[in-house]
């Protein structure tokens, strides 16, 4: 299978160079378009993927094509390639992008999605990545809704789960699982912070507090993780009665730590566009 990625920033360099690390995929089958050619270079120089002076030589070398672009320059990028893309896959990292946003979309610019009506876009799948995909834990949401033939899917899937963990949603789901799982990293690191901060201040240095609490959260995941446990038992089970965990606990609820956790959400949720 060759792929070809239409942008290389961070994401897509994420998945790419797991991709290659893991020996799932191998680097002479990956190529990739990105404006900045300097840029471009430098990544494919370190990642090993060939790269290319356009959107559509990368269509044409590819089988299967992944927006790694932004979700408001993907428009561009269709038009760009226009009818290139009849006979080939695209796997969609795009947040916001769907089956139905890429098939109105090539509806506009005229390019055929529909088998009845001749040859057409292989198949689209919309992925929801998250960035700890870089270490291979990433989480890859799937929408359900997805016109890749059965076989490709797998691959996908194979390919995925090599850098992380696959769940498929229906479509409706995909913007509440992707403010979990794809905005997720950035409050879970500022829960990291502010605890290494509570840390230096009764006087850990603060690269141990930084090792002390990524170590918790890490090591608090994966035991929920293996054995299934609510979260509120693993809770209880570090609470003892009259001791200092409940004491910490007590304050953050009077703080309003479950609320404030639900009101991010909320505010993704309401968030006005533009
Ligand atoms: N980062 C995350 O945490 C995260 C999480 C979930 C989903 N995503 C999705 O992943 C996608 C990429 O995000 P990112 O964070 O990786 O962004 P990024 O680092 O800014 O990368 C964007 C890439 O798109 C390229 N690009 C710009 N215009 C293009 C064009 N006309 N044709 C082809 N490529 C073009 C850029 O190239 P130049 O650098 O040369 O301009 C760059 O390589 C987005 O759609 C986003 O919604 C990201």
């Amino acid at each position: 299978m060759k792929i070809g990625f239409l942008g290389m920033g961070n994401m897509a360099q994420a998945i790419a160079e797991g991709w290659v690390a893991k020996g799932l995929v191998s680097p002479t089958d990956l190529y990739a378009y990105a404006p900045n050619q300097e840029k471009l270079a430098a990544n494919a120089a370190r990642i090993g993927f060939i790269p290319m002076a356009s959107a559509k030589a990368v269509v044409q070398a590819a089988d299967t094509v992944v927006i790694g672009c932004k979700p408001y320059q993907i428009k561009s990028v269709l038009q760009e390639i226009g009818d290139e893309i009849l006979g080939k896959s695209v796997w969609s990292i795009a947040a916001g992008w769907t089956l139905q946003t890429f098939t109105d979309a090539w509806s506009e610019i005229g390019v055929n999605t529909d088998p009845d009506s001749g040859y057409c876009v292989r198949g689209v799948l919309c992925i929801m990545p998250n960035t700890p995909a870089m270490v291979g834990e990433g989480v890859f949401l799937f929408e359900k809704s997805c016109s890749l033939p059965e076989a490709e899917l797998m691959e996908a899937k194979r390919l995925f789960e090599g850098l992380g963990v696959v769940e498929t949603l229906p479509t409706e789901l995909m913007g509440i699982g992707g403010y979990l799982s794809g905005c997720g990293p950035a409050f879970v690191d500022l829960f990291m912070e502010a605890y290494a901060d509570a840390g230096v201040k009764y006087g850990l240095p603060r690269a141990t507090a930084y090792k002390l609490i990524a170590q918790t959260v890490l090591g608090s995941a994966k035991l929920q993780m293996v054995t299934g446990k609510h979260p509120g038992e693993l809770k209880d089970a570090v609470c003892s009665p009259n001791g200092t965990t409940i004491c910490g606990v007590a304050a953050l609820e009077k703080a309003g730590f479950r609320s404030a956790c639900i009101e991010c959400i909320d505010a993704i949720v309401n968030k006005k566009k533009g």
